[in-house]
């Protein structure tokens, strides 16, 4: 009995001194981490970027094209320096020559397209990955729908560019 309290009262130390050392360490990685966070646009940052592109796209809805980005959410990341995963990383897509992110294993067919994405490329691109390039690496059915075209392509600008 008392050797089983000593041990328990052993335990207790031990605990609280690993707690102490825990605490300096978790703080230490948590501002390691927001060293790369990176900057959200304001609201109207963002609405400024769309406005920067033609017409109908320049109306389109940022909040509607997140959710249809849901999609494309699996495969491709928006931030700058984010992962290529199955798709490349598509920070600063607009005014891009395709199939140059860094470090990603491109179709020859992208690669030899001489597409530099635009809105109108964009919205082929999107409504059928396939028409454009018969041979692409990006098994994605499609948006049949115009104005999921449109207000993705809006929240694409809006995630995908410096702030003005
Ligand atoms: C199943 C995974 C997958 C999904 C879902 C997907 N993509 Fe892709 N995407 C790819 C792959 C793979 C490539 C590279 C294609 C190639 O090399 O032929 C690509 C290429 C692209 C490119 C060209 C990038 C460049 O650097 O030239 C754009 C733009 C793009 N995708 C946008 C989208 C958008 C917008 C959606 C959603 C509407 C989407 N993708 C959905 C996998 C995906």
């Amino acid at each position: 009995m008392l050797r089983n309290r000593r041990a328990l009262a052993l335990c207790l130390v031990a605990a609280s001194a690993l707690s102490a050392c825990n605490k300096p360490h978790s703080e230490s990685s948590a501002q390691e981490a927001s060293e790369h966070v990176p900057v959200e646009l304001t609201a109207a940052q963002k609405l400024a970027l769309v406005a920067e592109l033609p017409a109908p796209y320049s109306g389109g809805d940022i909040e509607h094209g997140k959710a249809v980005f849901m999609m494309c959410k699996t495969c491709h990341t928006l931030v700058e320096g984010g992962a290529n995963m199955t798709g490349p990383n598509l920070w600063g897509i607009f005014g891009r020559k395709a199939g140059t992110a860094k470090d990603f294993a491109y179709s020859d067919g992208l690669k030899a397209s001489g597409i530099t994405w635009d809105t109108a490329r964009m919205d082929s691109w999107i409504e059928n990955p396939r028409a454009v390039i018969a041979g692409t690496k990006m098994s994605f059915v499609g948006l049949k729908d115009a104005k999921d075209r449109i207000d993705v392509i809006a929240y694409l600008k809006s995630e995908t560019s410096p702030a003005k």
